[in-house]
């Protein structure tokens, strides 16, 4: 009999170009699939749907919880199924843990999940009040905290703008130094707010700061960097590996990772002679991100900046 569970009926987390990731896929049955960002298990409930009767399924995510609530909802395929606490920064290891060389699927869909922005406790939400943690994993040690009240001036100025691509980094490092130690979520949300004032602008003056310190606590970028790594070399031949992106930082690496990694030859244009040794691994398939539809974001806003990339492996 075919397993059959709905991604979106009653999920706590909408899947975002959930049809334009499966026909990335195109999962098949007796393949095996890593989804490296697991969260609540949308996009993995339909790779195992697309995959029946026996496509199989690495789940990963680095945070616990989020593998608790895909358990139970994945729980419908049985041993089709293989879980894992730890980072898609590692998924070569996860795989071999499970006796896995290679496989035939892999999606990331970076960020956070819409259950982490709504539960307080995490820190992750600036509308509301909440610790400053930010944390994917509840077990690491490094906090938003620890970064906001200890960091140097200069480094969190550093850190926003890099991270966070915010103009007004360098006043924002200041006044958060100034007005240390703070506790909350709301209490650096409305300390960028005075400073940085509530201008025309769509967005909450704190939410590119917010973005910064998250990446910045859960190393996101270096993690993204590894992953593609690890997943291209996971890859078989036809193979491929889907990437959405939420913000204009990853979707570069992201871009830039599959450009080079498609080229024969990385050298300078201006050197005469091929001395890099490179050779192309993958195959991109989508020369521009798929962005999701209109009707996608009126039900789901959160997917708005959402940008996926596919490659497939030669
Ligand atoms: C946008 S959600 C994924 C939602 C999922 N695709 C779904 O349909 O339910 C991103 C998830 O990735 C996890 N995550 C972020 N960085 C990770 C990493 N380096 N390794 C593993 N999981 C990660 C987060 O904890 C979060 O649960």
């Amino acid at each position: 009999m075919r397993a059959s569970a709905n991604a979106s009926s009653a999920a706590p987390h909408t899947p975002v170009l959930y049809q334009e990731v499966l026909a990335a896929l195109q999962p098949k049955a007796a393949s095996r699939y890593i989804d490296g960002t697991l969260g609540a298990g949308g996009h993995a409930i339909g790779i195992l749907d697309a995959s029946s009767p026996t496509g199989q399924l690495l789940g990963i995510d680095r945070d616990p919880l989020a593998l608790d609530l895909a358990r139970e909802r994945l729980m419908i395929f049985g041993d089709r199924v293989h879980l894992c606490h730890g980072s898609f920064s590692e998924m070569v290891s996860h795989a071999r843990a499970i006796g896995w060389d290679e496989v035939d699927g892999i999606i990331l869909d970076l960020g956070l999940s819409s259950m982490q922005i709504s539960d307080d406790a995490r820190g992750f939400s600036l509308k509301n009040e909440g610790p400053l943690d930010m944390r994917f994993d509840p077990s690491q040690i490094l906090t938003a905290a620890d970064i906001v009240n200890h960091y140097s001036e200069r480094q969190l100025a550093d850190l926003i703008w890099l991270y966070g691509e915010e103009p007004q980094a360098r006043r924002i490092a200041r006044a958060v130094a100034a007005n240390r130690p703070l506790k909350t979520t709301r209490e650096l949300a409305e300390l960028i707010e005075q400073i940085a004032g509530r201008s025309r602008r769509r967005i909450h003056p704190a939410t590119r700061t917010f973005q910064a310190i998250r990446i910045a606590v859960n190393d996101e970028l270096h993690a993204l960097e590894c992953g593609l790594s690890e997943a291209v070399s996971l890859l078989k031949p036809s193979g491929r590996v889907a990437v959405i992106a939420f913000h204009s930082l990853e979707d570069r690496l992201v871009k830039q990772y599959f450009r080079k990694e498609s080229q024969e030859c990385i050298c300078p244009p201006s050197q005469p002679i091929c001395t890099c040794g490179h050779h192309a691994q993958i195959r991109v398939i989508t020369r521009r991100p798929i962005r999701p539809g209109e009707d996608e974001v009126a039900r789901n806003p959160r997917s708005r900046s959402a940008r996926l990339r596919v490659a497939e492996r030669l």
